[in-house]
């Protein structure tokens, strides 16, 4: 296991033997996880997906992807929403060189769509592709989401239309339950290649089945790799595994003593842009899986340093509810350092033969002291680099974490009844069939 996890700089909030102190319930709750004995038990398939996935899956979606790649494809459209969007754009974006898309490269570029309702969105994404070779896939757990079924039917009417029907076929993939929902319908009526999301893994756990591979793969990275982290992390965390060795486990404590000490919001801090999506995946893990039940600590996060020069200041004197989880990538790809200058008139020469990831590291500790100090609470997870096999450690720690952390609120992990309110309501507002009376009560409030 790549990960460090040092939480001195909470110690000062809540003692080291406060968190210790719920070792007991981490492990039984960890144990509930694995032999699927607690809420939510029939959405546990991602707890031992890792060493479950097998050589021949990872070979057809590889396949999959240098079939879609021999196309020399521009663009790689990616249709899905929530836990069918974020965790592959969270993993692409942490992957790829930050300007990919205006220096060109071999591997597609990655673009999503159904992740909105944004009309402007979905008209500049058509007008882009028009000029652009590309593929797609169509991603829905249930195939009935509104969101992506909506961006496929306009994109798969302009893909008909530019490469022919029998050929749009050869460049979409679906992705979506073995037997229901529309899509599944669709996509066995039109023959796409699918592949199928399994019934036990929740949206907001699915980065490591298709949902995430087959994209990640796509865009020209390392899914075994990728695989091999989570499972080493699957091993890490595993039941027999104590407390004082599951970091994943010490992670779902802290934040929990933390949260009954009255830090209510979690702010999820990285220093580099790349990871930005990565915080919005994790957001939906920790949000979807805890708010429920009047309970669940508010999952934030922040970009630093750019946010320093905007959040900081709520988070050095604001409300005293936060707490921060650094998430630290000890060694950049690449070496720039700052040169000297004669003249000196910027007065930068004192840091001159330095890299610039050592200014980044002391804004590092520079900011977690002055947080402390301001009264946030820093937890700091550390990984070596960026690459495939950290960030399927950083996955799976994530996601054991949270369902040991959401066990210990009481709470189900596994479902996310809030998210169905606003569907209602936009039925009724759009009179679907089937929402008659919805419709007459929604149109009286109006
Ligand atoms: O975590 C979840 O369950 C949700 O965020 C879903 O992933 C999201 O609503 C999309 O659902 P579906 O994949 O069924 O289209």
């Amino acid at each position: 296991n790549n990960i460090k996890l040092d939480m001195e700089k909470a110690f000062s909030f809540v003692s080291r033997d406060e968190v210790f102190a719920w070792k007991e319930t981490m492990e039984k709750n960890n144990v509930a996880l694995h032999e699927k004995t607690g809420k939510g038990n029939d959405f546990l398939g991602w707890v031992n997906l890792p060493t479950a996935i097998t050589e021949e899956h990872l070979s057809d979606v590889e396949e999959t992807a240098a079939r879609l790649r021999s196309k020399k494809l521009d663009i790689f459209v990616v249709i899905g929403i929530g836990g069918s969007y974020l965790g592959a754009k969270a993993v692409v974006d942490a992957l790829s060189d930050s300007f990919a898309h205006l220096k060109g490269s071999d591997a597609p570029h990655i673009l999503f769509a159904g992740q909105n309702i944004g009309e402007d969105y979905l008209y500049e994404l058509r007008e882009l592709l028009k000029g652009k070779e590309y593929a797609m896939a169509v991603i829905s757990k249930s195939g009935t989401t509104t969101e992506p079924a909506l961006a496929f039917r306009l994109l798969r009417q302009d893909i008909e239309e530019k490469y022919g029907v029998e050929e749009a076929r050869q460049r979409i993939v679906a992705i979506t339950d073995e037997s229901k929902g529309a899509l599944r319908t669709l996509a066995n009526t039109e023959g796409y290649k699918t592949y199928v999301i399994p019934d036990d893994v929740g949206g907001r756990y699915s980065v490591l089945t298709p949902v995430g591979l087959v994209p990640i793969a796509v865009a020209g990275f390392d899914v075994r790799a990728l695989v091999q982290g989570a499972r080493d992390m699957e091993k890490a965390s595993d039941v027999n595994v104590p407390f004082e060795e599951n970091l994943a486990a010490q992670y779902a404590a802290a934040r929990n003593s933390l949260y009954k000490s009255g830090k209510k919001i979690e702010i999820l801090v990285n220093f580099t842009p790349k990871l930005h999506y990565f915080s919005e995946w994790w957001k939906q893990l920790y949000g979807e899986s805890e708010g429920k039940e009047g309970k669940g600590i508010y999952p934030a996060s922040v970009d630093f340093t750019s946010d320093l020069h905007s959040m900081g200041q709520y988070i050095q004197e604001g409300e005293r509810i936060l707490f921060e989880t650094v998430i630290s990538i000890a060694n950049p790809d690449n070496e720039v350092r700052i040169p000297e200058d004669k003249d000196n008139l910027d007065k930068l020469n004192y840091l001159a033969g330095k890299r610039v990831d050592e200014v980044n590291k002391m804004a590092e500790l520079g900011t977690a002291l002055a947080h402390m100090d301001g009264g946030v609470p820093n937890i700091r997870v550390e990984v070596p680099k960026i690459d495939e096999y950290n960030i399927g450690q950083l996955i799976y720690f994530f996601e054991i974490a949270c369902g040991m952390s959401g066990y210990a609120l009481e709470v189900n992990p596994f479902d996310q009844p809030g998210v169905e309110a606003y569907k209602k309501n936009m039925f009724a507002l759009l009179e679907k069939p089937g929402f008659e009376e919805e419709t007459k009560k929604i149109k009286s409030r109006l």
